[in-house]
């Protein structure tokens, strides 16, 4: 609906805001000045005992010089009662007295319809209420308080009693001259196939009315008195005014407190909520028979930065939390996330309260896991990653998955928050232990006793070119860790070889601290020997980007370079070998093309690989090869070129 123009002014002009506060706090009488419409109190927003919340009922603005809340009237509102602005608007216009503008002829004939059906409804719930305390309801009482539900609770959710009838309902509506139409459209009965009456949807069931949170009544949950009913619970079927995907149970309440600061729980049924409810999580809601929708999410985000699924401990409720992980994904924003919480042994928020009482409950909730650590479980639970294959499918999983969020800001931290956790599961943990095994008096034991003969092969000159690289790209790194954001993408995407070497890839990449520290923090992982083991090879020590450490650029330039040449290789030598996987007559010019471009890059790019020329030549020699996707050269020289952050 919009409003007409100058209707805010209006409204805002016609409200005094220390009226609409007032009714929130307790005004400070020595401090306030009522005449002048100078207001001060302790704040609504934060916890205080000063009164540093002042309200300037001239100029219709509160401001809290402890907390620093501050708005206008309807901002008050829409704070405390947590509404929309649209809400707001007409609560307050409803209290000063301003009708709210005329919706248009079709949306008024939609309003009254929709009006004259949550009339029946609340008829029917009315029915119901009474049912449960007639003698047809006594079973249903002696069931609701063997659930350890009080009068109080029941009175509180208006829980209900659907008799064991085909037209209870529908004789007392009829009765009542209800439109048979109406009933029917309502949803609360069901047009018979055999041409007899229609019958009632809900029998012989406990009754759960669900309101919206304007509080009109829109659907029912029915709980089957009967254990070998057909459904355990029933709902009322979709209708006009009941949408299940866009509702949610104890939608109103649930926003009230939350409001008031309590943390909100989504839950899997409508029992939970209750006992949750009554166990003082009163910022409780559960979806209505049906998967948790996207609409529901962003319903939950409007009510709080991040709402807490509490889904029961089984399978179906692991993998029900797993659906709401997927769906949030995209929707992800700023501020706006999930924690989870699984109960434990297959309980459900009911059964756990009954166990241990809201003790119990608060713990997990205070334990309550961030998002990424279930998308991390689900990646790696019972699985083993104990070769280089099953490693990287790992990570195509959990790249494939941050690919969704489409937040770049989020997405980055995610992804750090992953590598922090490969880290965790991939360190070489016998490095770990024998830092800790650290002894001031005998000094560091290396990890291995071959470190020092393989560090003299190395020496020897016998390592291949592209080792000797990998040493110099680490030694730098070690050496200027200011160079690493730069490089990270490329430092992340070469494959080492030596186990030495890939310990320390991972070292670097995870690394977060100062990089003043970065180079005693090896010392304490590696052990001083391991490292000057590397520093002190010969073709290291010369290396230009570890002499001139210092300046930062240079180092960059350099190791961009070798990342280049490495790549470079890499690529030219992928494209030999797929060429001489499938030989034939047939020339293929493509091919051709490709490798003489991925030769002249190479040349380019290394000074005396002379080696891989030859190769070059050979396949250059009328070889055929099938092209698939893949990435070309200028795709591999771009990924070096740019660090890691914005990366998917
Ligand atoms: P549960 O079977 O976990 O319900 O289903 P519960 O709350 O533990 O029920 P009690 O404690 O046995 O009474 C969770 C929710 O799933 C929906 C209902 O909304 C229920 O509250 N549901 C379940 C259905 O819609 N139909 C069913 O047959 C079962
Ligand atoms: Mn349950």
């Amino acid at each position: 609906m919009s409003l007409p123009p100058g209707f805010l002014d209006e409204l805002r002009s016609r409200a005094s805001i220390s009226q609409v506060v007032g009714r929130k706090v307790m005004w400070d009488s020595r401090k306030s000045n009522q005449g002048k419409g100078d207001m001060w109190a302790p704040c609504p927003f934060h916890h205080e005992k000063t009164a540093s919340f002042h309200v300037d009922d001239q100029k219709g603005y509160y401001y809290c010089f402890g907390c620093h809340a501050k708005g206008d009237a309807l901002g008050f509102i829409k704070e405390t009662e947590n509404v929309s602005f649209m809400e707001a608007v007409e609560i307050l216009a409803g209290e000063v007295g301003m009708p709210m503008p005329e919706r248009d002829p079709q949306a008024q004939q939609k309003a009254d319809r929709r009006t004259q059906l949550a009339e029946v409804m609340e008829q029917a719930l009315q029915f119901f209420r009474l049912q449960l305390n007639t003698s047809a309801g006594a079973d249903a009482r002696a069931y609701l308080s063997g659930r350890a539900l009080s009068q109080q609770a029941l009175d509180r959710f208006e829980i209900g009693y659907a008799p064991d009838a085909w037209q209870g309902l529908w004789d007392h509506l009829t009765a009542k001259t209800v439109s048979e139409e109406l009933i029917l459209a309502a949803g609360l009965a069901k047009p018979s196939n055999k041409g007899k009456r229609p019958y009632d949807t809900f029998r012989n069931r406990i009754i759960f009315p669900i309101r919206d949170p304007q509080k009109r009544c829109i659907g029912f949950g029915g709980r089957a008195m009967d254990p070998n009913d057909q459904a355990k619970y029933l709902n009322s079927p979709e209708t006009e005014l009941f949408d299940k995907g866009r509702s949610l149970y104890n939608h109103g309440p649930a926003r009230e407190a939350s409001g008031k600061g309590q943390s909100l729980i989504v839950a899997e049924g409508y029992m939970d909520v209750i006992a949750l409810a009554e166990a003082g999580f009163g910022a409780s809601v559960a979806p209505l028979g049906t998967a948790i929708t996207q609409t529901q999410l962003q319903l939950m985000w409007r009510i709080s930065d991040e709402p807490i699924i509490a889904l029961d401990g089984d399978t179906a409720g692991i993998r029900a939390a797993q659906r709401v992980m997927d769906l949030a994904l995209p929707l992800l924003e700023a501020g706006k996330s999930l924690r989870f919480v699984v109960m434990p042994d297959g309980q459900d928020p009911d059964d756990l309260l009954r166990a241990g009482g809201p003790g119990a409950m608060q713990a997990l909730l205070d334990a309550a896991r961030p998002m990424v650590d279930l998308l991390w479980e689900r990646a790696t639970y019972g699985k083993n990653f104990d070769s280089p294959e099953r490693k990287a499918a790992l990570d195509k999983t959990l790249r494939e998955q941050l690919k969704l969020i489409k937040d770049p800001s989020i997405r980055g931290h995610y992804g750090q928050a992953i590598k922090d956790k490969r880290w965790q599961l991939f360190r070489p943990k016998a490095v770990a232990k024998s830092a800790r095994s650290f002894n001031a008096q005998t000094g560091y034991r290396p990890i291995t006793p071959q470190a020092s003969t393989r560090s003299s092969a190395l020496a020897n000159g016998s390592e291949p070119s592209h080792l000797l690289r990998h040493s110099v790209i680490l030694a730098s790194l070690l050496n200027c860790p200011q160079a690493l954001p730069a490089v990270e993408g490329a430092l992340e995407d070469l494959q080492f070889e030596k186990p030495l070497h890939r310990d320390l890839q991972q070292f670097l990449l995870q690394f977060s601290g100062a990089p003043e520290l970065l180079w005693s923090e090896a010392e304490q992982f590696f052990g001083p020997p391991q490292l000057e083991s590397l520093m002190q090879l010969p073709h290291v020590r010369i290396a230009p980007s570890v002499r001139n450490s210092a300046d930062v650029s240079f180092v960059i330039t350099c190791l961009r370079q070798e990342f280049a040449q490495i790549f470079a290789l890499d690529a030219h030598g992928r494209e030999v070998a797929e060429a001489v996987l499938d030989v034939s007559d047939v020339d293929d010019e493509g091919l051709t093309w490709r490798i003489s471009e991925s030769a002249k890059h190479l040349q380019a790019t290394t000074q005396g690989a002379q080696e891989d020329n030859t190769e070059y030549k050979t396949a250059k020699n009328g070889l055929k090869v099938k092209l698939e996707e893949q990435n070309t050269l200028d795709d591999l020289l771009q990924q070096i070129n740019y660090s890691k952050p914005n990366r998917p």
